[in-house]
């Protein structure tokens, strides 16, 4: 497993799915791991011999409040994920309301840039950003245009940020997850739209695969990649999958 021993990282959204993956994934590899959460997780805190800070990543002051606080106690930060985000708004375009793409922007956009303008504040030179797309931010997906839009955003922030800090030899980088079990999907009301973005793999991801590579992303293995936005989504950007075109051929029979 790479070593992230001596590293600080501040995981947003850390007390579920993608984020819990990665707290608990960063405490194995040796990391000292903040945990930011709308929700009191001050229990995973101890568990994780960590600290927990209450934020709402759509808050700016809350935002610089988490890595003053980090920098405060532990003297550094060497990592940040910006990983908190919100499904929200699933309809067609001609019903779209102005307040779905207004909050997915203030949680999923917002909260990502929040993260890069403080973060290249209080970041270490040489540290390492991450930021949550999806394959929603690489393509069209009926029924989620703010979510769309939102995710879209992220991968263009992203890329800006990463040629600008690259002065100070900060990393910054998004992935994009596919369909992962994890709460967010499981709550889904439109659990069968989401059940109908057929994977090539033929099953949904798993948070602790989304893990896996925030960690390599994090570490000095890959300290030559900057501005990318990565998918981890069991082929669904490749293209059209087979399951999709013998599905369609079964229909035409
Ligand atoms: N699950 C998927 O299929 C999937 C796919 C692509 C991208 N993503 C992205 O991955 C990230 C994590 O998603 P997940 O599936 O683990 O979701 P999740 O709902 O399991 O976890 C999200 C966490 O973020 C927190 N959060 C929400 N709004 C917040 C706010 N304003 N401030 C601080 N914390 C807040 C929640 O309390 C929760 O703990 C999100 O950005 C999501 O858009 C998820």
């Amino acid at each position: 497993m790479f070593s992230l021993k001596g590293k600080v990282a501040v995981i947003t959204g850390g007390g579920s799915g993608i984020g819990l993956a990665t707290v608990r994934r960063f405490y194995q590899a040796g990391a000292t791991v903040v945990v930011a959460d709308l929700s009191d997780e001050t229990k995973l805190a101890q568990e994780i011999d960590g600290l927990y800070i209450k934020t709402d990543v759509s808050i700016e002051n809350e935002v610089q409040f988490l890595l003053e606080k980090t920098v405060e106690k532990y003297g550094h930060i060497d990592i940040l994920f910006n990983n908190a985000g919100i499904g929200r708004g699933i309809g067609m375009m001609s019903d779209a309301e102005s307040v779905d793409y207004e909050v997915s922007f203030k949680v999923n956009t917002m909260g990502v840039l929040y993260g890069l303008k403080h973060g290249s504040v209080y970041l270490s030179d040489g540290g390492v950003i991450i930021n949550s797309a999806s394959v929603a931010g690489l393509q069209g997906v009926p029924t989620y245009g703010p979510y769309v839009a939102s995710k879209h955003a992220v991968i263009g922030i992203t890329k800006t940020a990463a040629l600008e800090l690259s002065l100070r030899n900060i990393r910054v980088n998004c992935i994009c997850p596919g369909t992962i079990d994890t709460p967010m999907v499981q709550n889904n009301t439109a659990q069968k739209a989401i059940n109908n973005y057929v994977t090539p793999l033929g099953r949904n991801g798993l948070p602790e695969e989304v893990a896996a590579l925030v960690h390599f992303l994090s570490s000095d293995d890959a300290k030559f990649i900057t501005g990318q936005a990565i998918a981890v989504d069991g082929g669904i950007t490749a293209g059209t999958s087979l399951g999709i075109w013998s599905g369609l051929a079964a229909l035409s029979n």
